[in-house]
């Protein structure tokens, strides 16, 4: 459930027109609704109610400030992967005692950033990144506390480039050598054994990938406890599934998952944290785009926007799949005609849709991208020197800009001119 809706034929974001909204800062534009991520968050912090558990928002979705402090307030912890990650968090006034760093390549600057900081724990992802950690928490002074990263073996079933639960994904330890891994970590100084990590893949719209990976990790924990660890935390990683088509999608719900999380873990006694990051921001952003043109093509009509891959990639990189919606609703019994939806750059991938039947929309009207708030603006860059786009936060019947779109002369002056060439 989402909060973007048509309002006397006209789609709004809460209780503001998204016609007002791209009058004011233009398009394109990221739009967000308060009302949708705060929904998504206690869905999901509510679905693991009765077993002790911390919801840590996988950043990396969508990590405005204002984001991150409006979850922050609602109490969620934060997945991080990266010391810019990390003090964005800060800066959204998260403690780091509920701040989790996950990713394969953390370098020893980072490690000291989090141990300096407070880290909760470090999602560790290898051997090699073990000893590195030891050294660098034992030479602060200070314990690391760790999960360590398995990888299951299981298939996410989800798009190769986000499957990560494989052996072969560069991913977490194979499961293994992790008991090995674990016996080193026990006897290193400046680590403490916590608990175990895991995380399989992203927009998983099944279930049962999550129960033969949760499964594995709980006879694991009984091995490892066996092997005299203290494993008192779970971490399940994130990558539960959103419908990006709603016409014919239903994915599990929260509550299924934490049902199932329920089922497979909780005779542990842990503490289980989990990472969404999709499921919390997917469906509470969208992107807005004017049509610059509506070109004829040989046999076929492309819908040029002012919207491209440099600003919303998921097309071009997964062959994602977003629902595109004119922003002023059709009138009842339009009739619908097959474009193809593409943007100004300079490479036939950037398109975003192709043969989908819209209503017809022409030169100068509004479209918007739902589905549009995981992995949308995060992912931008100014490829083709397009401005990097803006995002705008909307709560109720206000809204805020909360990264603006830069002007042309900001962009120009990043870059330098050698002395050399004057
Ligand atoms: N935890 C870890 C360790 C992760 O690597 C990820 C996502 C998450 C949590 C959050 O997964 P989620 O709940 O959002 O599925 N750019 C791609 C998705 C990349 C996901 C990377 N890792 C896309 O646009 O589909």
């Amino acid at each position: 459930m989402d909060h973007f809706n048509y309002r006397d034929g006209v789609l709004h974001a809460e209780d503001v027109s998204l016609a007002d909204i791209a009058a004011s800062v233009g398009t394109p534009a990221y739009v967000y609704s308060s009302a949708t991520f705060e929904r998504h968050f206690k869905v999901f912090d509510e679905a693991l109610d009765g077993m002790p558990h911390l919801v840590c928002y996988a950043m990396k979705a969508c990590s405005n400030l204002a984001v991150l402090k409006l979850l922050g307030d609602l109490g969620a912890g934060m997945d991080v992967v990266s010391e810019g990650e990390f003090r964005r968090a800060l800066a959204a006034g998260v403690p780091g005692e509920r701040i989790v760093f996950s990713g394969v390549g953390k370098t020893p600057a980072e490690m000291r950033f989090a141990l300096e900081h407070g880290v909760r724990q470090f999602n560790v992802e290898s051997a090699e990144e073990l000893e590195v950690l030891s050294q660098v928490a034992s030479g602060m002074g200070k314990t690391a506390p760790i999960t360590l990263r398995v990888n299951p073996d299981v298939d996410a079933k989800t798009h190769a480039k986000i499957a990560t639960g494989k052996s072969e994904n560069k991913f977490g330890v194979p499961i293994a050598d992790a008991r090995q891994v674990y016996a080193r970590a026990a006897a290193l100084p400046g680590i403490e054994v916590v608990g175990v990590d895991v995380h399989i893949g992203s927009q998983l719209v099944d279930l049962q990938p999550f129960e033969d990976a949760f499964s594995i990790v709980a006879d694991f924990v009984g091995q490892l406890r066996a092997d005299g660890h203290a494993i008192r935390r779970l971490d399940l990683g994130g990558g539960l599934g959103i419908p990006y088509r709603r016409a014919n999608e239903a994915p599990p719900l929260p509550f299924d998952y934490g049902a199932l999380i329920k089922r497979t873990v909780g005779h542990l006694g842990c503490e289980v944290e989990v990472e969404p990051g999709r499921l919390i921001a997917g469906n509470a952003g969208v992107l807005i785009a004017s049509v610059i043109y509506r070109k004829q093509g040989a046999g076929r009509e492309f819908l040029i926007l002012d919207a491209a891959m440099n600003d919303l990639i998921r097309p071009a990189m997964y062959d994602a799949w977003h629902d595109i919606v004119p922003v002023i609703e059709p009138a009842p019994g339009t009739e619908s005609l097959p474009v193809d939806v593409v943007g100004p750059v300079c490479e036939s991938g950037d398109t975003f849709a192709k043969g989908r039947a819209l209503p017809p929309v022409g030169a100068g009207e509004l479209v918007a991208f739902r589905s549009a708030g995981a992995y949308g603006a995060v992912m931008s860059s100014e490829y083709n020197s397009r401005l990097m786009v803006p995002e705008v936060l909307v709560k109720g019947d206000q809204f805020a800009v909360v990264r603006p779109r830069p002007t042309f002369d900001e962009m120009l002056a990043r870059d330098t001119i050698p002395q050399w060439l004057d």
